[in-house]
């Protein structure tokens, strides 16, 4: 596949997308908080997860309890079709990395400044690890001076009681309108939902009829849930690449899936595949049939291994309404479980995939289904000049399995090592119990391992775990 484009911001880029700052500047409502839940349970992925998610605020809660959950999480993608909000979540993220504490992470997105008691009490609150409700928040008891516990509600009002609140920086930063009431800030903002105002808290989250609705930090949960969270969290948003596009999910969703379509995924989707949206736009509900007939190829996507992460305030789980059952999963064929294994070794840039099946090409219409990967017949490759080729990694695509003599696989396999910081070997392997009663193989394991390979890999394959060989060398 080609590298993906997009208007964004990124973070410790690695040079996987193009990303270019956003022409505009965005001035639309947007959300400050969020109200998703989020059910969080810990992820069994064995290789670490790529993280997609709609930029909301939530997008922090989900992607810290994912890095918590599972280490070296390769890259993260944000995307919303807002651009205001994307620039939102860059500065969010730029807030918590000069915030070394979750209180002053509160404090310093607010504008404001609590009594020395009110920190005492939030830095108090340690929430549940891996489970993100809505509920948890207001948890803890702030017991007042005369020693009466304070129920939700007015937790909330004696956090913000004599807080000093910087409004002219909270609305210059934010571009809002915004008053302090008595729990929390009143934002002027029209966003998608029909809200033209909201109030944004740091602990309540219940809907009353009486008071505009409440959008919450939810402190006690998610990435706020307690100090070794957020700073799990601080240390993934200094080091791992996060990519913020402007994307619509109608458009881009499926390019990201097919780009990612041999990681393991966390994929957080807001409210977009629940309720309304699904049922009243089946751009949505053709999304959420092809996630949820994942264990299928469906329209250009193999068998993906994606976790998917919504809003919990919905009765309707999104397989349902897509009409499949859990049933339907069978397991990922070879070639899938062969493409897992190799695209952690891949570089972010570009790499060059070379064959010598001119069919499989064509099948794929000329493109590698590879991220940022080129595809090359071999004869092509051997006829052109080292300095035309200008890939990181050279990947030889099983050449010796498909008839290439050994005398031509060295001619190939010595002009790769000549031009590519990495090269990698694919072959079946001859011994495999997925070959013993098909025609004999001609791939050369014994040749290959003689060229003293930095790594071998065994990749499982219908019947057993060694049908294919991968080899790694590198400079
Ligand atoms: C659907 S809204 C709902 C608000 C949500 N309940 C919350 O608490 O933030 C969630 C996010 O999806 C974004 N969004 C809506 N439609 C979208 C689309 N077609 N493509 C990408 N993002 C979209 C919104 O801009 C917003 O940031």
């Amino acid at each position: 596949m080609k590298k993906l484009k997009f208007e964004g911001y990124a973070l410790n880029s690695n040079g996987l997308v193009d990303i270019q700052a956003p022409k505009e500047d965005y001035d639309n409502g947007f959300y400050f908080l969020s109200n998703d839940s989020i059910k969080f349970s810990k992820n069994s992925n064995i290789i670490p997860p790529i993280f997609l998610g709609v930029a909301n605020v939530d997008w922090l809660h989900a992607f810290g309890m994912s890095v918590y959950a599972c280490d070296n999480i390769p890259h993260a993608f944000a995307f919303d079709n807002n651009g205001r909000q994307i620039r939102h979540l860059f500065e969010l993220i730029e807030i918590i990395l000069k915030s070394e504490t979750r209180v002053d992470f509160v404090e310093n997105l607010f504008c404001v400044e609590f009594r020395e008691q009110v920190r005492t009490f939030l830095e108090s609150i340690s929430g549940s690890l891996l489970f993100v409700p809505g509920a948890a928040a207001g948890q803890g008891s702030f017991t007042v001076s005369d020693g009466t516990n304070l129920d939700p509600f007015a937790i909330e009002r004696e956090i913000w009681r004599d807080a000093k609140w910087d409004k002219d920086k909270f609305c210059e930063t934010y571009q809002v309108n915004a008053e302090l009431e008595a729990d929390g800030i009143r934002i002027y903002s029209n966003v998608i939902g029909g809200f033209q105002d909201y109030i944004a808290t740091i602990t309540q989250i219940n809907v009353t009829e009486d008071r505009p609705h409440p959008f919450s930090l939810r402190f006690g949960s998610g990435f706020l849930a307690n100090d070794i969270i957020y700073q799990k969290l601080r240390k993934a948003l200094s080091t791992i690449p996060i990519f913020i596009c402007l994307a619509d999910v109608k458009e881009s969703l499926h390019t990201l899936l097919r780009f990612h379509s041999y990681s393991p995924m966390i994929l957080w989707m807001s409210n977009l595949m629940t309720g309304t949206f699904l049922l009243n736009d089946n751009q949505f509900f053709e999304h959420s049939k092809a996630i949820w007939s994942q264990f299928r190829p469906h329209g250009g996507i193999p068998e993906i291994d994606c976790t998917v992460l919504q809003d919990q305030r919905t009765f309707m789980e999104f397989y349902h309404s897509a009409g499949f059952s859990l049933g339907d999963y069978y397991s990922a064929n070879s070639h899938t479980k062969s493409f897992r294994e190799l695209v952690p070794y891949l570089s972010s840039k570009n790499n060059l995939q070379v064959t010598n099946m001119q069919e499989y090409i064509d099948q794929d219409k000329g493109e590698s289904k590879l991220p940022n990967t080129r595809y090359i017949h071999v004869d092509t490759f051997m006829s052109s000049s080292n300095d035309s080729i200008s890939e990181d990694t050279i990947f030889l695509h099983i050449l010796m399995g498909y008839g290439m003599s050994a005398d031509d696989f060295i001619e190939v396999f010595n002009k790769s090592r000549a031009i590519a910081q990495r090269v990698i070997v694919m072959e079946h392997n001859p011994e495999s119990f997925d070959f013993y009663m098909s025609k004999k193989q001609t791939s050369q394991p014994e040749l290959i391992e003689s060229l003293k390979p930095n790594k071998k890999i065994l990749i499982p394959g219908n019947t057993c775990m060694d049908r294919n060989l991968m080899y790694i060398f590198d400079q």
